[in-house]
């Protein structure tokens, strides 16, 4: 099996031979933001949405964006099509940089830049008629959860707990009892006919995908209010459903043990599921 090819600071290098610095303020302080793009027959899934996010994560920590948008969609399709990738993702990360380590945020450093793509098994939910099961958490994260920041150790121990629950996704819930968003998700709730989710505020991440099935909503005619939900109607929801990069729109069924609605996939997540993946063969062919 051929070796992953990884980008890195302006050369494609094989895996092994990749390295950066100690002194990385990405590895030192979390301090740099990634995107994790969908890769199918090929073809990398809306750059320019992944591009401009990464923009916005930038210029909040004022770190140069290294890339303009039709240099990062060729990167992306170089690091799939290099790796020969057809169904699965590339992953791009800028760090600030490398300096002596200080709290203090140095200015006008060279941003060190990490790429790789890798085939992935490609959610199939259509395929899974039993649907995903989540556990709700306590939200332990900083306030700037809108930022895709490479700090993502709060979300990986509730992505472990959840697995450890024998569970695929963990909710995050605020202290005062909000449903904000999954470990690698956003969340969906829908009662008596109105789709809830999180508003895009600094306590959720803007999704690429949450942006689209709210887009294909609309264009269904359903009620969406971006509100926060009160984790005690998880209870009441007559549907759950995630969405993410590597989840597309998933069907939760049971959360925290307790079957959600009647325990089956209801009808507006199945319309959503079918509609995205619609979008999705549009954009990038069909099987
Ligand atoms: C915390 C969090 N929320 C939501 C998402 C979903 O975002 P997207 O649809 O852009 O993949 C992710 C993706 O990794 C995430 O990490």
């Amino acid at each position: 099996m051929q070796e992953q090819i990884c980008f890195i600071n302006g050369s494609f290098v094989p895996a092994g031979e990749a390295s950066v610095s100690v002194f990385d303020r990405g590895l030192l302080f979390g301090d740099g933001v990634y995107e994790v793009l969908r890769i199918r027959n090929a073809v990398v899934f809306r750059p320019q949405a992944h591009y401009l996010r990464m923009q916005s994560g930038l210029d909040t920590l004022g770190i140069g964006n290294p890339w303009n948008e039709q240099e990062f969609a060729c990167l992306c399709a170089e690091l799939a099509q290099r790796n020969r990738v057809r169904g699965g993702h590339v992953y791009l990360q800028v760090t600030r940089g490398v300096a002596p380590r200080t709290h203090l945020v140095p200015r006008n450093l060279q941003p060190t830049l990490i790429g790789f793509a890798a085939e992935a098994d490609l959610p199939k939910w259509k395929d899974r008629p039993s649907g995903l099961t989540a556990i709700t958490v306590s939200d332990p994260r900083w306030a700037r959860c809108n930022i895709k920041t490479t700090m993502l150790l709060p979300n990986s121990l509730a992505k472990q707990r959840a697995a450890d629950a024998g569970a695929y996704e963990a909710v995050f819930v605020s202290e005062d009892g909000l449903v904000r968003e999954g470990a690698s998700t956003n969340v969906f709730v829908v009662l008596d006919d109105v789709i809830y989710t999180h508003p895009d505020d600094q306590r959720i991440l803007p999704g690429i995908t949450r942006a689209i099935v709210l887009d294909l909503a609309q264009a269904e005619g359903l009620t969406v209010k971006q509100q926060p939900v009160q984790v005690e109607r998880l209870q009441d929801a007559h549907e759950v459903f995630l969405t993410g990069t590597t989840t597309d729109v998933g069907p939760v069924i049971r959360i925290d043990d307790r079957p959600v609605g009647n325990g089956k996939i209801g009808p507006v997540t199945a319309a959503l599921m079918h509609k995205y993946s619609e979008l999705l063969a549009d954009e990038t062919g069909t099987d």
